[in-house]
């Protein structure tokens, strides 16, 4: 019987509730289907993090990597600490350190699901939105720049941005912060031919990529140049372009348009979580941090809602529907698909939903519902 080792952390806020709803989940299916998940958890997170000054050591990280097949995430922040440590220190650092290079996000409207948008449905928005996971605005490369800057490190500031501050901050103290955003050809490669794949696997006939190339021109035209250079290898499927800022109102318009979305980094962000809302909310969006030939971890798009922590109220389904893209991507595409056909069983039924969706169920009445639903719809 086939094992999947998986490095399990719950993380803060609503984090442990909610992973414990994929579990039982996951746990039934892979009964149903003749497979084994062996869970390990491991404490990172806000708590662990204040007991004892750690984020995630290179220790943990070495362990997960020799005895792990994937890892499942529940959400990180936690207000007794300053925003960005716990993203950077442990979300980050594990994406980077896993080189985790694809942030794979279904844009799909279930059936039965409430979308904000006016005549649209599940057969309008359907489409898969990939983002660049390592690269952009997020190599981290920045400072402050105060009157102590040497003339020559202003001189590389200057010509790096092509800033023309028309005075003279030696003299005038005036402060400046710069942070640079990197795009390697290797690094935009590599998740775009995985979109080009992905659009030819899944019989697509487009591939929009997203960028900023009528501004920032230097690392956004570089990214269309290699665009255009992979789409060369897939004659059957159409690229286009379009302007981050263009896309925002295009995927409120016409979300029907779109298929396949490749995007930087950093406008990948922004533009998932109106993906997500479009989706019928942050409760029903999930994502993956994939490295297609390493260890990726799964997690809801969602953050850690402290205030709901331990209410059992949370929507466990994006964590749950997270869980189903794990076991894709770990080959059991069975298990995976009945979990999100059960999920939208359980959307369409709008009987057992937590409150965000309108009901009045706990977090906890939802993966006892689906375990009945997954039953029932693999006897059919
Ligand atoms: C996300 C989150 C993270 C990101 C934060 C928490 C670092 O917003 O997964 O979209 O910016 O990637
Ligand atoms: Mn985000």
């Amino acid at each position: 019987m086939t094992i999947h080792k998986i490095a399990v952390m719950e993380g803060d806020g609503i984090g442990p509730e909610i992973i414990q709803e994929g579990i039982k989940v996951l746990d039934k299916v892979s009964e149903l289907h003749n497979f084994e998940i062996k869970w390990t958890k491991y404490p990172n997170g806000a708590d662990h993090y204040l007991k004892t000054k750690e984020l995630i050591s290179e220790d943990t990280l070495n362990e997960i990597k020799s005895t792990s097949d994937s890892i499942y995430l529940g959400a990180l922040g936690d207000p007794r600490i300053k925003p960005g440590i716990l993203e950077k220190g442990i979300l980050l650092k594990t994406r980077f350190f896993f080189d985790q290079y694809v942030n794979l996000r279904p844009i799909k409207l279930l059936e039965g699901a409430d979308c904000p948008l006016k005549n649209k449905g599940p057969k309008d928005i359907d489409f898969t939105v990939i983002r660049e996971n390592t690269e952009d605005f997020y190599v981290g490369i920045g400072n402050r720049a105060n009157t102590g800057t040497t003339k020559q490190e202003l001189e590389v500031i200057r010509s790096l941005y092509s800033i023309k501050f028309g005075l003279d901050i030696e003299t005038q103290g005036s402060e400046i912060a710069y942070q640079i955003g990197v795009l390697s050809q290797k690094g935009s490669e590599r998740v775009i031919r995985y979109a080009f794949e992905l659009a030819k696997k899944r019989g697509d006939t487009r591939v929009t990529a997203v960028d900023k190339a009528n501004v920032l021109n230097h690392i956004y035209g570089f990214w269309r140049e290699i665009v255009e250079k992979v789409s060369t290898e897939y004659p059957d499927i159409d690229h286009e372009f379009n302007f981050v800022d263009a896309i925002t109102m295009w995927f409120v318009k016409s979300p029907e348009h779109y298929q396949t979305v490749v995007t930087p980094n950093m406008f990948g962000d922004i533009i998932t979580d109106l993906g997500a809302m479009i989706q019928g909310g942050l409760g029903l969006a999930p994502g993956g941090n994939i490295n297609p030939n390493g260890i990726s971890m799964f997690e809801p798009i969602h953050g850690s809602a402290p205030k709901y922590k331990g209410l059992n109220v949370a929507n466990p389904l994006a964590t749950i529907w997270a869980g189903a893209m794990m076991l894709d991507e770990l080959g059991e595409k069975k298990s995976s698909s009945l979990i999100v056909n059960s999920i939208e069983h359980l959307v369409k039924q709008k009987k057992i939903l937590t409150k965000d969706m309108g009901g009045a169920s706990k977090t906890s009445d939802i993966g006892t519902e689906l375990v009945k639903i997954v039953d029932e719809l693999n006897n059919k």
